[in-house]
């Protein structure tokens, strides 16, 4: 049994498209388990960069199956728009894309309401990609959403759409005050759809499995991060699927015996964007230089990213909820040319300390976070191979993440390009 559960560690946003990418190589299958249009994965190949959001990022090298599983909610306008910019530049998808039957469907009324619902909260809103995300999660566990086959059913997709267009419209005039929107005008759309992505729907549980059972190398490839898990991130300031491990198990359908390794993928600081706590977040013009410097900008709604000095609580809550057997460091380079660096060890609330991840969001959001401090380094890290190679001073900084963590660091990356890269335990 060869695989590995790819999850963000923090709050999303740490580069997990380029790690994936890397471990594709030794991949057969690379698969989607969680999230959809939200995420996005961006990948440099030489000159080109492609920004990837429901695709597996394996799509980018040949003869890799990818599959979309049960746990993504897909937008099939988005999805269609981004197999188009891939065909464009000669990626295929015959033979090696499939999508869940089980996987749920984007609607536009997800998507109205869920541009509603956040200007309606103005002041407290989560900051969400505006995507339809929310409102698609809630369909599914609501027991009323539209699932991938139901594409493929005519009859039974109208009956399922009319019944729920019915609620959401009354939602959206009602409460919101807003538009309704069409059924017959969605159904047309949707059929069409259907007509284009009916080929790559599959049972895509009975593939993975196979695929487990005749040995193929594979790689869970998950989307955001821990701190955006609906059950173990900084609720409500979170998305609405289980971006942990545990995730993969439900939104692929395998059996947690079936899993190898758990990798973390964590920035060698902190990012966040969208609304919601973040303690060791930096406010100043050195949070400025590491936002540009790092190119910290959404790579799905250019929003800028709130950036902080690199927390451990964080990382031990991660490694605990995700049971992490090693941990992926990137943006290693963004730190170059820093006198001091900060390591947040421990939340400071109420004169007391606590080193765990506190579950009451007003706490993390009251918490003064608790510093070591270490000496920066002046020499550039960008694109080093070798760990020996590092400067003396980021050798320390990473046993000392090591230590405080209490994970390996197998993976450390030193640029945006595939080779700027130090692997020292391989995942496949
Ligand atoms: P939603 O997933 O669009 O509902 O947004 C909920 C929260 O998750 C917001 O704070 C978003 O900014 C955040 N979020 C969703 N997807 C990503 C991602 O891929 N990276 C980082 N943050 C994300």
């Amino acid at each position: 049994m060869s695989n590995v559960i790819i999850v963000g560690a923090q709050w999303g946003d740490e580069g997990k498209g380029k790690i994936v990418d890397v471990l594709t190589e030794r991949a057969d299958v690379v698969a989607r388990y969680q999230g959809g249009n939200n995420a996005g994965h961006t990948v440099v190949i030489g000159n080109d960069k492609y920004i990837l959001h429901l695709i597996p990022s394996g799509i980018l090298h040949k003869g890799k199956q990818c599959i979309i599983g049960n746990g993504v909610v897909i937008d099939p306008a988005s999805l269609i728009k981004e197999m188009d910019g891939l065909i464009e530049k000669a990626i295929d998808f015959e033979g090696n894309f499939f999508i869940s039957k089980s996987a749920h469907i984007v609607m536009p009324y997800h998507i109205a309401l869920d541009q509603q619902c956040e200007s309606k909260k103005a002041a407290s809103k989560i900051g969400t990609t505006g995507r339809g995300i929310g409102p698609a999660y809630t369909d599914k566990i609501a027991r009323h959403g539209i699932r991938a086959a139901d594409l493929l059913n005519p009859a039974v997709f109208r009956q399922k759409l009319e019944a729920n267009l019915e609620i959401a419209n009354f939602v959206l005039t009602n409460y919101y005050k807003a538009e309704t929107l069409d059924a017959e005008t969605i159904y047309a759309q949707y059929m069409k759809y259907a007509e284009r992505l009916g080929k790559y729907i599959a049972d895509t549980d009975i593939l993975i499995n196979d695929a487990i059972d005749t040995d193929k190398k594979i790689l869970f490839e998950g989307a955001q991060g821990t701190l955006l898990d609906v059950d173990h991130g900084t609720y409500p300031f979170v998305t609405s699927s289980n971006t942990t491990a545990g995730g993969a198990c439900i939104g692929m359908g395998i059996g947690p015996t079936k899993i190898k390794r758990v990798l973390g993928i964590a920035k060698a600081y902190t990012t966040r964007v969208g609304e919601g706590p973040f303690p060791t977040e930096m406010k100043d013009a050195l949070g400025e230089s590491i936002r540009q410097k790092g190119g910290e900008f959404g790579a799905t709604t250019g929003r800028a990213r709130r950036c902080g000095w690199l927390d451990v609580v964080i990382l031990r809550h991660s490694a605990r909820i995700n049971g992490l057997t090693g941990i992926a460091l990137t943006k290693l380079d963004i730190l170059d040319g820093m006198d001091k660096l900060k390591i947040c060890v421990g939340y400071k609330y109420n004169g007391e300390t606590t080193e765990h991840f506190p579950k009451e969001i007003d706490i993390v959001q009251n918490s003064e976070p608790v510093y070591i401090e270490l000496d920066g380094w002046k020499e550039s890290t960008l694109g080093i191979k070798s760990f020996d190679k590092l400067p003396e001073n980021a050798k320390k900084y990473i046993r000392k993440i090591e230590e405080l963590s209490g994970v390996s660091i197998d993976i450390i990356s030193t640029g945006q390009k595939r080779d700027e890269i130090i692997v020292l335990r391989e995942q496949l």
